[in-house]
């Protein structure tokens, strides 16, 4: 009985060590040729190869290293009877309620026009805006949506949220539901997404969402890039429903050289950064699970198959 960690970037060994230092009776390995195929129960994966999780004959778990699980069960080889588990953590949770506010922050005082000013030598003061008059609406009010809107509510901002299901008393608006969306959307001047990947999500942030928000508004999108349609992005800017965008996730990560979201004045990037899992204090959840999958006892924070998320 052991764990193979499955990544597609560098952090395999820091995950693989802080993994076996949870409790050194378990064997945890880095993918590769010489894992033991038969002894896996258990694969911790962050985009991992497509297929690789079939490697594993008596894999008994499928645990994501990250919050969003969208690259699990899109795996066509993945086995559908396998439970599959995923993030939960206070400082994930956080770290992305500390980026939304910097970028709410940054947008109502114009930073980045004064970033563009400044590298065009340019002296061109505007008027602004305060926080009490910024309406931030959220979607997605999940594990990292409810801790964003704890924070912008505490600092101040009008907030309002669209969620899948009603939610009660969370102190602000909100909407759910298709027949909730065009009024929620309405009293948005900046649009945080954090919905998960889901067939029920892919392409809503189109041309008629965008068509429903107050002209001029700033959407952020924080939550996977399949969920933008980056054509109607554009037009959208365009036209001047939207003023600005700010995108982590993109369709195709790293975002290509040549993609027009890279030269278009008013797209903001970051490289997937929004919030990173902090594997010193996510390992502990994953040893938990581990433990619980072997020995049948309740999981925790395991995704529901048939909802996607
Ligand atoms: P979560 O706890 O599962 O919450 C998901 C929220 O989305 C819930 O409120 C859910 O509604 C709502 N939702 C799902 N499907 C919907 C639909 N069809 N219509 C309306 N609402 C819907 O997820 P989370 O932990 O907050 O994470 C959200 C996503 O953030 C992840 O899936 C991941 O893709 C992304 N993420 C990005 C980064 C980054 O660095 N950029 C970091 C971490 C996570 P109900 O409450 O009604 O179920
Ligand atoms: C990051 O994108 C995550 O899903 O945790």
């Amino acid at each position: 009985m052991a764990i193979v960690v499955i990544r597609n970037d560098e952090k395999t060994p820091q995950w693989v060590s802080l993994l076996q230092a949870q409790d050194p009776e378990i064997p945890v390995y880095a993918y590769g040729p010489a894992v033991p195929r038969k002894a896996i129960t258990m694969a911790a994966v962050w985009k991992h190869p497509q297929g690789s999780t079939a490697e594993f004959p008596n894999l008994k778990g499928i645990h994501g290293l990250g919050a969003g699980v969208d690259f699990i069960l899109e795996d066509p080889d993945r086995d559908p009877a396998l439970p599959v588990m995923r993030v939960v953590d206070p400082y994930l949770a956080s770290d992305m309620a500390e980026y939304i506010l910097a970028l709410v922050m940054s947008h109502l005082r114009q930073l980045p026009e004064y970033g563009r000013d400044k590298a065009n030598s340019a002296w061109h003061p505007r008027p602004y805006n305060r926080i009490a008059n910024l309406r931030v609406g959220i979607m997605g009010l999940g594990q990292l949506g409810m801790a964003v809107a704890r924070l912008l509510a505490k600092t101040g901002f009008p907030l309002s949220g669209w969620a899948r299901t009603p939610k009660p008393d969370p102190g602000f608006p909100v909407f759910h539901g298709a027949a909730g969306q065009a009024e929620f959307l309405s009293g948005c001047d900046v649009l945080v997404c954090l919905l998960p990947l889901t067939p029920a999500t892919r392409g809503i942030l189109d041309r008629k969402l965008f068509s429903n928000l107050p002209a001029g508004a700033l959407m952020i999108n924080v939550a996977r890039g399949p969920l933008l349609e980056e054509a109607d992005l554009l037009l959208a800017l365009d036209a001047g429903n939207l003023s600005a965008a700010w995108l982590d996730v993109f369709h195709e990560e790293p975002l290509p050289a040549g993609h027009p979201f890279w030269k278009h004045p008013r797209v903001n990037i970051t490289p997937h950064i929004a919030s990173v899992s902090d594997p010193a204090s996510v390992a502990g959840q994953i040893i938990t699970n581990y433990k619980a999958l072997m020995t049948g006892a309740p999981l925790r924070h395991q995704v529901d198959l048939q909802r996607g998320y």
